[in-house]
């Protein structure tokens, strides 16, 4: 029987129960973070209670029980996404983190001078200025250079949001060493077809790392089944605490690739005159991890997979649909990012209002948006508008709480016109 009742979800989240300028708390802004549950609330307060230690080199009880149990989050977290092995996740702060070790390191590993690497026009600054600035130091071009494009390849999109896959063929004809893209865009909502993007890049044996910073708390994530090569994703915005994330990588990746950052727990040996590396993860978790934070991960991945994954798909794309629908009938509105298929976001502009100005009326209404470029300015500017406004909602949200949204926007929008 479905376990997925609403009220007994929200109990769980305690901070949506307030009152802000003397108004019920309506969170929609779950695509910067989610809220945390309880239990993730609690496995974090109770390592400091009762485990906290330093791992990996203690012979102590403690420090042994802290190493098991941050290698059973590892574990855990490795059959969510269905990893062939729990070595295969190595434990970042996030998606941004994860997406820099991956520019260093296997950018190290594949790129030369005057080598390409493929992303597309709808990533976070996070999928595209690592990527960028490795290029420009090894390309040694000038940071005010203007023509950075020739080492950059962009897959363009259409209007509606939908990436132009005739022009990713043709990007991947010019050989690029790596494709790094989104899994689902923050700022319009696309799921893009990474399944088959990923099979045309390795059809020219191309590596590809795929951006799921907003999928995992959403969707079903089967990294064998997408045949990536890397899954990187953060923990906050997945009902887990800020400052823990990952780095699905393939094996044969991971062994070949060299280390990004250097010091404790990542050396085997060391001497004055050399050092050697330890093994796939440790070699890339280099000092004391964020223990705690990957015990509520665990945890945030255990709640999640408390309920049955389709259900909460399925309710989460009926509110989708839901805030579309009651949006459609404020005057001037206009959605930024119409793909067919699309998951958990509405952006939108209305004609003549600053987004700005729009969400901080609504924010004195107690409805929580975020305004904005949403660290995606090329996707602003390939728009022509100075960012929008932007609601993204998760399991707890309801249908009451878009009615008093679609209120809170028609009334600022009558103030503001
Ligand atoms: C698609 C995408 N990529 C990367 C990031 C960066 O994530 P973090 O700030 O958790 O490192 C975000 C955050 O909003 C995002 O939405």
């Amino acid at each position: 029987m479905s376990n997925f009742n609403i009220n007994d979800i929200r109990k769980q989240f305690p901070v949506l129960d307030q009152q802000v300028y003397g108004k019920p708390l309506v969170y929609f802004d779950n695509a910067a973070t989610t809220q945390k549950p309880l239990c993730v609330i609690e496995r974090e307060r109770d390592y400091y209670l009762h485990e906290n230690c330093n791992i990996h080199r203690g012979v102590h009880y403690l420090s042994q029980m802290a190493t098991e149990a941050y290698e059973n989050a590892r574990k855990t977290v490795a059959q969510f996404i269905n990893a062939r092995q729990a070595q295969e996740i190595v434990f970042t702060r996030g998606t941004t983190e994860s997406l820099n070790l991956l520019a260093t390191s296997l950018g190290q590993l594949l790129v030369n001078e005057g080598d390409k690497v493929v992303v597309s026009a709808m990533e976070h600054h996070s999928n595209m200025v690592p990527w960028q600035q490795f290029l420009d130091r090894i390309n040694r071009i000038e940071a005010d250079r203007i023509n950075r494009m020739d080492n950059l390849l962009v897959i363009r999109m259409d209007k509606n949001g939908v990436l132009d896959l005739n022009h990713y063929e043709e990007l991947l004809k010019q050989r690029p060493k790596i494709v790094s893209i989104a899994h689902i865009s923050n700022t319009l909502g696309t799921v893009n077809p990474i399944k088959e993007m990923i099979a045309m890049a390795h059809k020219y044996n191309i590596p590809v790392v795929i951006d799921g910073a907003q999928s995992m708390a959403h969707q079903v994530i089967d990294v064998q089944d997408l045949d990536c090569d890397f899954y990187v994703f953060s923990g906050h915005k997945m009902y887990a605490p800020m400052g823990i994330g990952g780095l699905y990588g393939k094996m044969e990746w991971l062994e070949k690739m060299p280390p990004y950052q250097f010091g404790g727990e990542m050396v085997d040996t060391v001497s004055f005159e050399k050092t050697t590396f330890n093994k796939v993860p440790f070699k890339f978790e280099a000092g004391t991890p964020n223990v705690g934070a990957a015990l509520g991960l665990e945890t945030a991945v255990k709640f999640i997979q408390s309920f049955d994954r389709q259900e909460v798909e399925a309710y989460e794309d009926e509110l989708l649909r839901y805030a579309t629908e009651k949006l459609s009938s404020i005057e001037g509105m206009h959605f930024i990012g119409q793909a067919p298929k699309r998951n958990g976001l509405i952006s939108f502009v209305i004609d003549g209002i600053h987004p700005y100005d729009l969400g901080t009326i609504i924010d004195k209404m107690g409805v929580a948006v975020r305004t904005g470029h949403h660290c995606a300015e090329p996707v602003m500017t390939f728009f022509g508008i100075p960012g929008t406004v932007r609601a993204s909602f998760a399991m707890y949200n309801t249908k009451e709480e878009i009615d008093i949204f679609v209120k809170a926007v028609n009334r600022a929008a009558t103030m503001l016109r």
